[in-house]
């Protein structure tokens, strides 16, 4: 069955960000001017998913006036013949066709996949999470996407991990060694010396439409969150699970330190601004 949805769940408290996520979602935090949302939905899109479902929660509507015409300043700016901010201004609201359910209380990654059921229905779906960029240079949905419809099943995307810390993600043991292998198992989050490998969960999935009911007997796990990765688990043993290995350029922008870097990487990548940034870091940093 074709893949058309894509779900994208952002709705975290983002705590790890406090102050600045108190009245804005973290992933409308600017990498450089563009909020880290609007590359997720382009991913999507790009991947050929033309229906987006966003799974909110609070402080949603900066969310949905981002995807949203924004009359008055398109006005102001086409008044002022400032065309290249126009454009800007309009790109996120002809991404595609992006839709919004709200989470209510935020009980984990595995709960807000679910509330995405009725929309989804049955068939088999994308989930990128919201604050997890990968670079469009190194397109992984596109393939993920691929062995679904050649293998069925769900896929799951992959990325190795220095050992230490494999601890801070969900964790696959595997069989195979090649970019896709067969997942045997999945933990969330394991001690380093009980991981089963240095292969973390890395936040891309397409998952089949049966997840949905094992989500709904699914218990809170760790950290008192219905997790998705132990509905993964449960799902291994019903239908095949791949997992496609990443090697591409990934970004962490849910976490302070990669947040900071991967803005100064993608400025520096920059016609505009990578020279001058450059100039100033050579010039900074050895007085550090
Ligand atoms: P995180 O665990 O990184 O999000 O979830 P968080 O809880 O907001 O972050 P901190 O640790 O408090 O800073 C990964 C993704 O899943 C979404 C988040 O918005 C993020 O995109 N998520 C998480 C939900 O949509 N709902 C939840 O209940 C939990």
């Amino acid at each position: 069955m074709v893949i058309r949805k894509a779900v994208i769940p952002a709705a975290g408290l983002g705590t790890r960000f406090l102050p600045a996520t108190k009245a804005v979602p973290k992933e409308m935090l600017p990498v450089v001017d563009t909020p880290a949302i609007q590359f997720v939905v382009e991913e999507a899109v790009a991947a050929g998913l033309t229906d987006v479902l966003m799974v909110t929660g609070r402080s949603k509507r900066a969310l949905e006036d981002h995807f949203d015409r924004v009359w008055e300043l398109e006005a102001t700016l086409e008044a002022k013949g400032d065309t290249d901010k126009l454009r800007k201004v309009q790109e996120s609201t002809h991404l595609g066709d992006v839709h919004y359910v709200r989470q209510g209380d935020p009980k984990g990654l595995g709960h807000a996949v679910l509330v995405a059921a009725e929309h989804v229905g049955n068939e088999p779906f994308a989930v990128l999470l919201g604050d997890d960029l990968i670079d469009p240079r190194d397109p992984l949905l596109r393939q993920m996407v691929e062995v679904q419809q050649r293998e069925g099943g769900s896929v799951v995307a992959l990325m190795e991990v220095p050992h230490d810390q494999i601890s801070l993600y969900g964790c696959a043991a595997v069989t195979g060694d090649g970019d896709v292998v067969k997942i045997n198992a999945l933990v969330e989050k394991p001690p380093a010396d009980e991981a089963p490998s240095d292969l973390a969960i890395i936040g891309r999935y397409v998952l089949s439409p049966t997840v949905f009911s094992v989500l709904r007997e699914t218990p809170p796990g760790r950290g008192g969150e219905i997790q998705l990765t132990d509905a993964l688990q449960t799902l291994i043993a019903m239908e095949p699970v791949h997992g496609v290995v990443f090697r591409g350029r990934r970004y962490d922008t849910g976490d302070r330190l990669d947040y900071l870097k991967t803005v100064v990487r993608l400025a520096s990548e920059r016609e505009d601004l990578g020279p001058p940034l450059l100039a100033w870091l050579r010039e900074w940093l050895p007085q550090q």
